[in-house]
Formats: C-alpha cells, structure tokens, sequence
C-alpha cells in the first residue's frame, strides 16, 4: 500500500508512506508506486496515529435508559438505576454491549482501548464476558481489561479474593478506589495490596484515584509514593484525581515534587466529570476536573479519556474521542491556537505512554503500520469540523473508509 502525499502530524511538507506486511516500510518525499501496488491519493490530507482511549467502561456501556433514564442526572440515581440494571445482567448481554461500543469507537478511529470491569460481583460476569471480547476483537482493536472494584476492595465483602481471581484469570491491570473506601486507613491499605498483586503478577496499575470534589481525599499522594517505592512508576495510572482540582496551591507545589520523582501517568475524563464534578456545590460551581494543565506543564503524561457512553452515569457519548478532547481543551483552558494544534497528543501517544503500548506506537519506519486520516489539512481544521475520518488502518488492513460528503447549501449571496 502507497499512500501519496499525507502532511504526517502537522508537518510542513508533505510525504509518501508505503506499508508491506503491515509495517511501515518507507517514509519519503517521494516514492513511486511498484506492481500492483494499491495506491491511496491524500494530497495535502492529515495523517496521524491511531487515537487511544485509556480509560472506558464496557460493562455498563450502551445501557442508558434502561430500566429509566436518569433524569435528575446525579451520581447517586445513577448507582440505583445502574443497581436495578445489574439483576439483568448476563454473559451475552455484557459481550453484545461492549462489542457494540468497541465498534463505534473504531468507527471513530480508536485502535487501542483501556476499559476497566467491575470486579464487585461474586460471579464474576461481566470481566468473564469482557475476557472473550478482548480476544475476539483482537485483529482490530488493542484492548486491556483493569479489575476494577467499584464498591471497594477492603470495604467489599471477599473484595481481595475477588481481586486476586481477576488477576489470575487474566486482567491486563488492577484497579483500587481509595476514596470510596470506608476509612483513610482502608484507602491506603487497599493501595498497598493492590501494589502487592501487581508485583506478583506482573500488572499494570490503574486506579480510580480521587474522584470526589473534596479536597480531603489524598490516595493520589500514596497511590504515586508506592509507584516510586515499588518501581513500577510508568506503569502507573491515577485515572479522575478530580479531587486535585480542589486542593490548595500550597499542597499541589509539596505533591508535584513527588509526582515527578514517581513519573507516573494521568487520566481525565473531561465529558463525564463536567457533568457529574461541582454536584454539591452552589456557587462558585467548580468544574471538577484534575489540573490538566499543571501536570502537563511539569512533563507528566497525561491523556484523555471517554469514561462512559451512554450509561445510567452519562447520557450521551458515541465513541468519538474528538468530542472528548474539545471538552477538554475547553474546561482546562488549553486553548492557545498552537495548543489546540498539539492537542490531539492527548487522545493519541499519551494515551499510547499511559497504556504501555507506546513502543510499536506511531508513524515510524519499522512500526505496525496504524494510522489514521482525515478530510482536513491539519489537527486545528480537524479538530474544529470534526472532519471525515477518511480511513483508519490498522496493520496495513482498512478499517474504516469513509466517502466524502458532497454538502450543496443555496443561500442567497
Ligand atoms: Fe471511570
């Protein structure tokens, strides 16, 4: 496969790309085409790596509505509607959902998905379901499961052993939630045995890290010292630390110290934690987001997640990183004309970084040739029209291709 003339992430000039076997092969001003050789013309047209999205849940996904929506919109109608929703939930029903969500996310270009899978159930169900779904949708999207203790691990009846079960059938990382534990002490005991499991069974770590708007809730503080302490640094994700939005300025300088020291990654979910963050307060109405900016400033990774799609906790969500990002920029003032034009590092390599896939990531002779493009001549034009993603190729086979709309409006001049 040739594809003619792409402008590779902004670049200033234009380039072939030829891909053999599923790698990428050359990269060139200039390459001629050889024996049938299928030929791609993207004069002038973006190309970027695949987008990433580390942090999902597909075991609820795609329920929104069902017994009721949740009108009144909180966290807490959403945990009973989602607790009705649960008694119904089966094998094929949890396969059927998340397949279906998966589908739309490659639709939108995603090619490397992180979801996390409720662990608090006795049976199991839905990480038995997401384990055949991970192994089914291997020949076209990446996707890692995290044991994922939704009511705790010491605050959960044989929540440990329930841990230790998912570790052992198989997750690609282990989940915690210190700020839903009853006590501080349980939150940073359920830290520590999670640290312990991971070294065990060589996994990632990624816990649901402070997601609640008090300023109180520090397992962020011992969720990076263990990443340090352990060694395992990289291979850490603080997803939400929403809680870090409210924290004081005088603590955030003491924290970044260790943050750094820890190099550990972060994830925000900027459509789901708009609109459930500052549920308590009045006004002023804080925005309950992580402080985007500042990590990224002092170098730590972070990238962007989708969260939810369409669940008794967000209403809406279609698999489209784009919309992520746009809210993101939005609620996290990242929006200087060259920050937008950098932007899409949040939804593409950070996530890649966070995910621990980054070494066969991006568009490098030698590499796995997944990329992406799109109807626009830049990340800015792409981002702002949500442009057509024209194809998105995954090991050298097209997954999505898409033919241009041909829009005529008749307006008077
Ligand atoms: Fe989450």
């Amino acid at each position: 496969m040739l594809i003619k003339q792409v402008v590779i992430e902004n670049a200033a000039k234009r380039q072939d790309v030829r891909v053999t076997n599923g790698k990428f092969v050359a990269i060139a001003d200039s390459l001629t085409p050889i024996a049938d050789e299928q030929v791609i013309d993207a004069t002038g047209k973006l190309m970027l790596p695949p987008f990433v999205d580390p942090h999902v849940h597909l075991d609820a996904t795609l329920t929104a509505g069902q017994p009721e929506w949740n009108e009144s919109g909180t966290l807490f109608d959403g945990i009973r509607i989602w607790g009705e929703r649960k008694q119904t939930l089966s094998h094929e029903d949890v396969k059927k959902r998340a397949i279906q969500a998966l589908k739309l996310q490659a639709a939108h270009g995603l090619q490397f998905v992180r979801s996390h899978v409720d662990v608090t159930d006795p049976d199991l169900v839905a990480l038995k379901a997401l384990l055949e779904v991970r192994e089914e949708a291997k020949p076209w999207m990446t996707l890692q499961l995290v044991a994922f203790p939704q009511e705790g691990i010491l605050s959960f009846p044989n929540g440990k052993e329930l841990m230790t079960q998912a570790a052992e059938m198989g997750v690609d990382a282990l989940g915690a939630i210190p700020h839903f534990e009853f006590t501080r002490e349980y939150s940073v005991d359920s830290l520590h045995f999670v640290f312990d499991l991971a070294k065990k069974y060589h996994l990632l770590v990624d816990a649901h890290t402070d997601e609640i708007d008090d300023p109180a809730s520090r397992g962020l503080e011992t969720l990076a010292t263990l990443a340090l302490e352990t060694g395992l640094k990289e291979r850490v994700t603080a997803s939400h630390t929403t809680a870090m939005g409210s924290y004081n300025d005088a603590y955030v300088s003491k924290l970044m110290r260790l943050l750094k020291m820890a190099d550990i990654n972060f994830v925000a979910n900027p459509l789901i934690n708009m609109y459930l963050g500052g549920r308590f307060d009045t006004y002023p109405k804080r925005r309950g987001l992580t402080r985007v900016k500042e990590l990224d400033q002092e170098g730590l990774n972070v990238a962007f997640g989708e969260d939810d799609i369409q669940d008794p906790w967000y209403p809406m969500g279609n698999g489209n990183m784009m919309d992520v990002l746009h809210m993101g920029l939005h609620a996290t003032q990242i929006m200087g004309y060259t920050e937008i034009m950098n932007s899409y590092r949040f939804i593409t390599k950070q996530g890649a970084r966070t995910m621990q896939v980054i070494d066969n990531y991006g568009i490098e002779v030698g590499k796995s040739a997944n990329f992406l493009i799109f109807n626009a001549d830049n990340w800015y034009n792409t981002l702002n029209e949500r442009a057509e993603l024209l194809y998105s190729v995954h090991e050298g086979h097209i997954l999505v291709e898409t033919e241009p709309a041909n829009t005529q409006v008749h307006l008077p001049k």
